[in-house]
C-alpha cells in the first residue's frame, strides 16, 4: 500500500485526445500522437498523464458515452497502440491515469442494445426503468431525464444525454461488471483513474436528488477498496463539500484517494454562461479554505484551474488580453505551488484562450449544441451567442496550436474535427515558446521547483495575506522555508513578512524582470518566489 506523500509526488497532465496531436492525418488527434508528444511532456516536467475517454464510442458525448470498455475507438487508434503508449510513457516515467466512465454507458452498448429489447432480457436490469418518469429531473444536457422506450413501453434514466442511459447499480451484476472493468485496466497496467460524476451510481430518489445516494460508499468500496486495486490512485469527479470530501477521501474510507473540489469554478458567474462580479481574492479565499481544511483532515487536494468541461480559467477569472502571460504565470504559481497535486489541462502550459465565433456550426459540445437550440428564438441572437463563446466547453477543447503555421497549426495536415482556437495566429506553442516572456518557460521552472523542494511537496500551508489584492503564502518543511507572493491585478504595494529581506531569503522565481527583488512595490499579476537562505 502506497503513503499519501507518494501521491504528492505527482504531476498530472490532462489530454483530450480528439485534440491533441493528430498522428495520421485524419485530422482527429490519436494514441500515436500522444506517443510522438512525450519528449514535450517530458521536457514540460509532468509525470503522469490523464487521458480523457479513448474507448469505443460513437461519441454523442465525445468519448463520454462508451460502447466497449475494453477497446480503443477507432479514430484514436487499436487497444496495441495503447499497450505500446503505456509502455513509452512509464519508459520515460509518466503513469498513465484513465478515465472511468461507469455512471452510464453509450446507448450503443451490447448491454444497452439488448436491455432496451424485451423486460425479460437478460440485460434489461442492467440499467434504470419505469412506467411512468419517477422524478421530474431535468437531464444535465437538457430535456427530460427520461426517455421513452417503446419495446418495453417503459422510461429509462439518463443524468445526461439521451445516448447515456444510467447504469442500475442496485444490480450487484452491474457492479461486478464495473470492478471488472477496472481490474482489465489495472491488469494492462494502469495507475490510477480519474471517476467520472461518481456520486452519480447511487441514486438519491428519497430526496429527489440524482447523486450522492445512500449507498455510494458501498458501491465505491467495492470498486477500489478490493486489495488488487488498493494501489492505484484515483480522483472522482465528485460531490465536494467538506462532509462529501471526508467520506469519500478520509484516510481510513478505503474509496478513493481524492476528489476535484470546484469552488472556485464556480465563481465569477451566475450560472455556465452568464458572467457576475468576482474578484481574484475570492479565489484566494477559496485556496485557503480549503489548504486549511484539507491539512486539517489529512486530504489530498488537487490544484487546477483548467478541464475539458469548462471555458479557460485566465479568460474567465483573470486576463487573457494585455496581461495574459502575467496572469498565466501568476495563477500557475499561485496554484501549482500549494499543498496537492498539480493538474494541467492540455495548452494551459502556454496560455491558451478562449475562442469567439459567431455560428453554431462552429460548436461541436453536445452541451453547447442543446443549450443553443433550447434557447433558439427565445433570447436576442447575438445574447445567445456571447452565452455560447463565454461558457461552451468547446473553449478548451479545440486542437492544440503546436506551431504558428496555418491553417491547422501543427495540429494535423488535414482539416481539423473542430474549428482551431479562434486566437491561435497570436496563442500557440511555438511562439510561447521562443517568446522572451514564455509561459511554457516559467511553469517548466515551477514544475521543477516543486520537484526539487519538500517544502513544496510535503511542507505545511500559512496563509500570511494581508490585503485583498494579493496573496502572500509560505510553505515550510524541515529547515525549508518558500514564500509565494501573488499581486492581483493593479500596481500595488504589498505588505511582505518583515524578515523576507535579502539577508534572510533568496528570489527564485519572478515573472517580471527584476532590480529589486524585495522591494515592495508589485506590477499587475507579479509573482515572486523565495527561499530562505
Ligand atoms: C463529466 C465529464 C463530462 C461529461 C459528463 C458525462 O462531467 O467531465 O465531460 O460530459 O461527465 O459523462
Ligand atoms: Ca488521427
Amino acid at each position: 500500500m502506497k503513503k499519501r506523500n507518494d501521491y504528492l509526488d505527482l504531476i498530472v497532465y490532462q489530454i483530450y485526445p480528439r485534440s491533441f496531436y493528430d498522428s495520421n492525418g485524419d485530422g482527429i488527434g490519436d494514441l500515436n500522437g500522444i506517443k510522438q508528444k512525450i519528449p514535450y511532456l517530458k521536457d514540460l516536467g509532468v509525470n503522469a498523464v490523464w487521458i480523457c475517454p479513448c474507448y469505443k464510442s460513437p461519441n454523442y458525448d465525445n468519448g463520454y458515452d462508451i460502447a466497449d470498455y475494453r477497446d480503443i475507438m477507432d479514430e484514436f487508434g487499436t487497444l496495441d497502440d495503447w499497450k505500446t503508449l503505456a509502455k513509452e510513457l512509464h519508459a520515460n516515467g509518466i503513469k498513465i491515469i484513465m478515465d472511468l466512465v461507469v455512471n452510464h454507458t453509450s446507448s450503443e452498448h451490447y448491454w444497452f442494445k439488448e436491455a432496451r429489447k424485451a423486460k425479460d432480457n437478460p440485460y434489461h436490469d442492467y440499467y434504470i426503468w419505469a412506467d411512468k418518469p419517477l422524478t421530474d429531473w431535468t437531464a444535465c444536457f437538457g430535456g427530460s431525464a427520461w426517455e421513452y422506450n417503446p419495446a418495453t413501453d417503459e422510461y429509462y434514466l439518463h443524468s445526461f444525454a439521451v445516448q447515456q442511459p444510467d447504469l442500475n447499480w442496485e444490480n450487484p451484476k452491474v457492479r461486478q461488471e464495473c470492478c471488472d472493468i477496472v481490474d482489465f485496466w489495472a491488469d494492462l497496467g494502469v495507475d490510477g483513474f480519474r471517476c467520472d460524476v461518481l456520486d452519480f451510481i447511487s441514486k438519491d430518489f428519497a430526496n429527489n436528488k440524482m447523486n450522492n445516494g445512500p449507498r455510494l460508499h458501498e458501491y465505491i468500496k467495492q470498486l477500489f477498496g478490493r486489495e488488487k486495486v488498493k494501489r492505484l490512485f484515483t480522483v472522482g469527479e465528485c460531490q465536494s463539500d467538506t462532509e462529501s470530501i471526508c467520506s469519500i477521501c478520509g484516510k481510513d474510507r478505503n474509496e478513493l484517494k481524492s476528489v476535484f473540489q470546484f469552488e472556485h469554478i464556480g465563481l465569477g458567474r451566475s450560472d455556465k454562461y452568464t458572467p457576475a462580479p468576482y474578484s481574484a481574492s475570492q479565489i484566494k479565499n477559496v485556496l485557503v479554505k480549503w489548504q486549511n481544511f484539507t491539512a486539517e483532515h489529512d486530504l489530498l487536494y488537487i490544484l487546477f484551474t483548467d478541464n475539458h468541461d469548462q471555458p479557460y480559467f485566465i479568460s474567465r477569472l483573470g486576463n487573457d488580453k494585455e496581461l495574459r502571460y502575467e496572469c498565466a504565470t501568476a495563477y500557475a504559481g499561485m496554484f501549482y505551488l500549494l499543498k496537492g497535486i498539480p493538474f494541467i489541462y492540455q495548452g494551459q502550459e502556454f496560455g491558451s484562450a478562449n475562442s469567439r465565433y459567431e455560428d453554431i456550426n462552429c460548436f461541436n459540445d453536445v452541451e453547447t449544441v442543446n443549450y443553443y437550440h433550447e434557447n433558439f428564438g427565445k433570447k436576442p441572437q447575438a445574447k445567445l451567442i456571447d452565452e455560447i463563446n463565454y461558457g461552451s466547453r468547446d473553449n478548451t477543447r479545440r486542437p492544440l496550436a503546436w506551431t504558428k503555421e496555418k491553417p491547422a497549426y501543427g495540429f494535423t495536415g488535414a482539416t481539423p474535427w473542430l474549428k482551431m482556437p479562434s486566437r491561435a495566429d497570436e496563442i500557440n506553442l511555438e511562439t510561447d515558446k521562443s517568446a522572451y516572456r514564455s509561459i511554457i518557460g516559467f511553469y517548466k521552472k515551477i514544475l521543477a521547483l516543486r520537484k526539487s523542494s519538500d517544502a513544496v511537496k510535503y511542507g505545511t500551508f500559512k496563509d500570511l495575506t494581508s490585503s485583498d489584492d494579493c496573496f502572500v503564502y509560505e510553505r515550510v518543511n524541515d529547515g525549508e522555508k518558500i514564500i509565494i507572493a501573488v499581486n492581483f491585478e493593479k500596481a500595488n504595494d504589498l505588505k511582505l513578512p518583515p524578515d523576507l529581506t535579502e539577508k534572510n531569503f533568496e528570489l527564485l522565481l519572478c515573472n517580471y524582470d527584476q532590480t529589486d527583488g524585495f522591494s515592495p512595490a508589485f506590477a499587475p499579476y507579479e509573482i515572486r518566489v523565495y527561499r530562505n537562505r
